[in-house]
């Protein structure tokens, strides 16, 4: 099943991330295929796809890791291709492996991200205990970044990227193998940063990080878009309510616009069966015919 593209934008007046055709091919590889994405300022924006669908190789263009073969990025009005000084003063980056420095410890990370943005000493004294603070990592500013858990690690990856004072913040996979105590720290921080005024661009495999913390969520594919919109349009357009029913250990789902048809199509059949509200998951599943993450 294909649905259009919903729209373009959540309709703000200004967008802060322009996507024209962006593509990139590595050998034979087509990572991403031509993306046409715009994405407001302030808002939380969700990548969702399945395992090598090019949400990082597109993260990784946005924050000019890697060059596109084709297309073009604006970032608040800058090309991508051209001052990357710029651009950078614009974006925080929290990539998908962690990449602190080990054996440095808590303060030390934050401080050499300060120094290689020419942050003035007292700035970046006073940003680092701010960025503590937010993270919850006061207490552990002068232990190595080793002795982190992962959860901790990932709050202060957060808070290097937010040292020079980022209006974008990109973060690929920011609560991947995190218990679920960590990972709603790390949304509770993302709701507040965009409480602030910043817009974030995120991938998740975790559905339900999408539904409660994005305003929009753009569904990829084999490096297309496939489904662009509100959690809620994107359900609305698969079908809100969902029959599932189990078949010789297959289980089969139909999607309905309300409660009324689901109950007329459940009550001719003998099987197995749940009723239940579609979720971001089934739009997911039916869109690209794969579970999560697989
Ligand atoms: N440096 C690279 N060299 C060659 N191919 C690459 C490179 N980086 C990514 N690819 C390929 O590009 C495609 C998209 O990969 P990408 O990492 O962007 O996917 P993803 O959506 O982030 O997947 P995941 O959910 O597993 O993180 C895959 O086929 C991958 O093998
Ligand atoms: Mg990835």
């Amino acid at each position: 099943m294909q649905i259009d593209i919903i729209q373009a934008s959540l309709g703000g007046d200004e967008q802060i991330i322009e996507l024209s055709q962006l593509a990139k091919k590595y050998g034979d590889v087509q990572a991403v295929a031509g993306l046409d994405l715009k994405i407001d300022n302030e808002e939380i924006f969700g990548l969702l796809g399945p395992n090598g669908a090019g949400k990082t190789t597109t993260i990784r263009m946005l924050t000019m890791l890697t060059k596109p073969t084709g297309g073009s990025v604006l970032i608040n009005g800058y090309e991508t291709t051209g001052d990357l000084s710029k651009v950078k003063k614009e974006i925080g980056v929290v990539p998908q492996h962690m990449n602190l420095d080990l054996e440095l410890t808590v303060w030390e990370n934050l401080e050499l991200h300060g120094c290689l943005h020419k942050m003035p000493r007292a700035e970046r004294q006073q940003r680092m205990q701010e960025l503590l603070a937010f993270v919850e990592l006061t207490d552990r500013a002068h232990d190595l970044a080793d002795k982190l858990s992962g959860g901790m690690k990932r709050r202060l990856m957060i808070a290097r990227a937010l040292m020079h004072h980022p209006g974008i913040l990109f973060m690929d996979e920011p609560t991947a193998g995190l218990d679920p105590q960590a990972r709603r720290k790390i949304w509770d921080l993302i709701r507040k940063m965009n409480s602030e005024g910043m817009t974030v661009l995120l991938t998740t495999h975790y559905i339900e990080e999408a539904e409660v913390l994005c305003h929009r969520v753009g569904i990829m594919d084999r490096g297309r878009l496939i489904a662009l919109g509100t959690p809620t349009e994107l359900k609305k357009k698969v079908g809100e309510i969902v029959v599932e029913t189990l078949n010789c250990g297959d289980t089969e789902y139909r999607f309905f616009a309300g409660r009324e048809q689901a109950l007329g199509y459940a009550g001719n059949l003998s099987a197995n069966l749940v009723i239940r509200e579609a979720n971001l998951e089934d739009v997911f599943v039916e869109l690209t015919g794969r579970r999560v993450g697989a």
